[in-house]
């Protein structure tokens, strides 16, 4: 049984490698399940609509925060544990270090508060791994106009800030995966899928959780 999550910049290519694992997994018979946050429960996917919608009624970035709190509480009590505790793996694009590198770093809300949500959202649950899928700014920002113009996707209100602030972001990430290098696992997000899913299986053979 192993808890991982996939984190990153919007663009990274998460989902993905998330349904490329997952089909691996499957062909070597471990049972798992795919989530993501915010949203995976009824609740958590009607705060996504909200959150992420532009327009005048958009939440600050204190009732933002709290949102995406509100969404990993419901996940991580009704989904993760359960799961977890049938022995079921978890895979989740995204997680509570998201909170750290979105609205700490990057909405400047005190670290201290962030953490102390965090733990309180997950009863201190945390991941067996996390996958930081690194790409620069700028490769992020090609990436979802490339996504605009091939599928007329439009960017939600996060994706939509300024550069300055997915730098924020991004340094937020880097600061986490850095500071714990046994939790974490840095990945170039810009190697072709198939060699990104080469490192995430060897990195899972490291760990024994795969042979
Ligand atoms: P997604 O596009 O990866 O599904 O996530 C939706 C947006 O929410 C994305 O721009 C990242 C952002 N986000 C936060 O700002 N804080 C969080 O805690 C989480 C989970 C996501």
């Amino acid at each position: 049984m192993a808890f991982i999550v996939f984190e990153g910049l919007d663009g990274s290519g998460k989902s993905t490698l998330i349904n490329r694992l997952s089909h691996i997994l499957k062909e070597r018979k471990i049972e798992h399940d795919l989530t993501r946050e915010p949203g995976g429960t009824e609740l958590g996917d009607k705060l996504r609509d909200l959150i992420i919608a532009k327009g005048p009624h958009a939440p600050r970035p204190r009732a933002e925060l709290l949102m995406y709190e509100a969404s990993r509480a419901q996940l991580v009590e009704t989904w993760i544990k359960p799961k977890l505790e049938q022995g079921r793996w978890v895979i989740s694009d995204r997680f509570a270090a998201s909170s750290i590198a979105f609205q700490a770093a990057g909405r400047s809300i005190d670290e201290a508060d962030v953490n102390w949500l965090n733990q309180f959202a997950t009863f201190g649950l945390q991941p067996d791994l996390y996958i930081l899928l690194d790409i620069s700014v700028e490769e992020s920002k090609r990436r979802r106009q490339k996504r605009q113009d091939t599928f007329g996707v439009e960017e939600d209100r996060i994706e939509a800030e300024k550069d300055d602030f997915h730098a924020r972001v991004r340094d937020g990430f880097l600061k986490q995966a850095k500071a714990n290098p046994q939790q974490w696992f840095i990945l170039s997000a810009q190697l072709p899928t198939e060699q990104m899913l080469e490192h995430v299986l060897q990195k899972l053979k490291d760990r024994q959780w795969l042979k």
